[in-house]
């Protein structure tokens, strides 16, 4: 790709005598939002680390900005990184976390200014720059480090789990807040997280790691509606796998190797539906979540609005059509 700002070719990663993650290749678009999903240990910190510099690449090329980056030091290689914690320096303030690097890098104390002060105008925490960490609120906290990655230049930032640690309303406003600060700053984004909600809420593209492989790289409906592999299939929302006598019967077809349904794509009340017993039913507001017994299988419905069927009882089960997803055989 042409307009790539970053490129990752046949990149190998990992620890001497291990490697993590294998042929790697990956073109991210400028100004694009790219996450690295995948469950725990599956390599994205790794990956990360080393676009960083941080940890050398065991094989491969990094390619920033049409140079060749990797085997350059992290401090001669254009990019930024946001922690999980943002690893803001605690005794220091907002403006000396921000100045750091152009200090270590000897820049002239008006030329720090001058930086910090632009960066921080664009981050809006121009008021905040006296204050230490341990005063700021989180988004502001997010924001100096944010700032403190942007302010040598960088135009990819590279984010490791930086919302793991907040709970759910605020993670969300932190999110809307990255995006907002992403759409007005302009910099590329590379953000690793192991959570399937920052990721569809965030990215234009997402890459899912498993085991050291790559899954599935495409945007967020393309996963859902359209999961390369079962793996995809059943980390993503929440699936259930359909026995294969069972799947022939909801699908009204003879059907080799595996099947899946989303759980919201199960019906109750199907006209020419499967006979379920209704084994729990949890009221979660905007939706009901449905244990059903059928043909001995177990299989988990939600439920939108009122629906809220009686705990015991025997009802129609069917699934909405061309909703399930079969894969022939593993893809491996
Ligand atoms: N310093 C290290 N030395 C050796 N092996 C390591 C080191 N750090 C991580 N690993 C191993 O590399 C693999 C990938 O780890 P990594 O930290 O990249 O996973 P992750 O996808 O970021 O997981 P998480 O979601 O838990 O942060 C794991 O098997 C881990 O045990
Ligand atoms: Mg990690």
């Amino acid at each position: 790709m042409a307009d790539s700002v970053l490129s990752l070719k046949n990149l190998n990663v990992g620890f001497p005598g291990m490697t993590v993650v294998r042929d790697l290749n990956l073109d991210v678009a400028d100004g694009a939002f790219v996450s690295l999903l995948g469950p725990s240990g599956s390599g994205k910190s790794t990956v990360l680390r080393t676009i960083a510099g941080l940890l050398p690449a065991l094989g491969g090329r990094i390619v920033l900005e049409g140079l060749e980056i990797t085997a350059l030091p992290p401090e001669r290689r254009n990019v930024g990184i946001v922690f999980q914690n943002y690893a803001l320096f605690p005794t220091m303030t907002a403006f000396e976390n921000i100045a750091f690097a152009l200090r270590v890098a000897k820049n002239r104390q008006e030329e720090i200014a001058r930086r910090v002060h632009e960066v921080a105008a664009m981050a809006a925490i121009t008021d905040q720059l006296d204050k230490k960490p341990a005063s700021m609120s989180g988004g502001q906290q997010q924001r100096v480090a944010i700032a403190r990655a942007l302010v040598t230049g960088s135009r990819v930032l590279l984010f490791d789990e930086p919302l793991s640690n907040l709970d759910a309303k605020v993670r969300t406003s932190m999110r809307k807040e990255i995006k907002r600060l992403q759409s007005e700053l302009g910099f590329t984004a590379i953000f690793v997280t192991h959570d399937q909600e920052d990721a569809l809420t965030m990215s234009d593209a997402i890459v899912v790691f498993n085991h050291g492989r790559i899954e599935q790289i495409g945007d967020g409906r393309t996963l859902y509606r359209k999961p390369a592999t079962p793996f995809i299939c059943e980390f993503i929302g929440i699936s259930n796998e359909l026995a294969p006598p069972l799947a022939a019967r909801l699908l009204g077809r003879d059907v080799k190797g595996r099947s899946f349904v989303r759980h919201e794509d199960v019906v109750l009340g199907a006209a020419a539906g499967i006979p379920a017993r209704v084994n729990h039913v949890e009221f979660l507001g905007a939706y009901s979540r449905v244990d059903l017994e059928v043909e001995g299988h177990a299989l988990s419905a939600m439920l939108i609005g009122d629906q809220f069927p009686e705990l015991g009882s025997t009802v129609s089960l069917g699934i909405r059509p061309g909703a399930a997803h079969t894969f022939p055989e593993e893809r491996r």
